[in-house]
């Protein structure tokens, strides 16, 4: 039996961003993984931030706070998750390794 595991990225500030006019990119928003797969996504934004926080919501849950980038280049590694803030400040990966059926969820990237 193949396990799907169900992943929803969201950029927590999207409406304000947008009146903002930042431009801000989240490739892929949705994503059905194997259970071992690897995952990686990105939250980019057109101008540079300060910090990046990654929550994620386990379905009927609520946001969980993940981890705080403050550092252009910082990486932190909690569990099997890789968060690394862009060396250029505009963007952040968030990698899952070896997906399991507890990384199902929405995961938001926020300023
Ligand atoms: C987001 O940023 C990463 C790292 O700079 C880049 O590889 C990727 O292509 C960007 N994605 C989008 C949608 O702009
Ligand atoms: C999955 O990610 C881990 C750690 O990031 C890496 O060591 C491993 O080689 C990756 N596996 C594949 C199939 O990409």
């Amino acid at each position: 039996m193949v396990l799907i595991i169900p992943v929803l990225i969201l950029w927590m500030q999207h409406i304000r961003s947008q009146v903002d006019g930042q431009q801000i990119n989240q490739i892929p928003k949705f994503s059905l993984l194997q259970e071992g797969e690897n995952f990686t996504t990105y939250c980019n934004s057109s101008s540079t931030l300060y910090s990046f926080q990654w929550y994620k919501q386990r379905p009927g849950g609520s946001p969980v706070f993940l981890m705080l980038l403050t550092k252009p280049g910082e990486v932190k590694k909690p569990n099997r998750l890789t968060a690394r803030f862009g060396d250029t400040g505009k963007d952040s990966s968030l990698h899952i390794t070896a997906a399991q059926s507890a990384d199902a969820g929405t995961y938001f990237c926020a300023e």
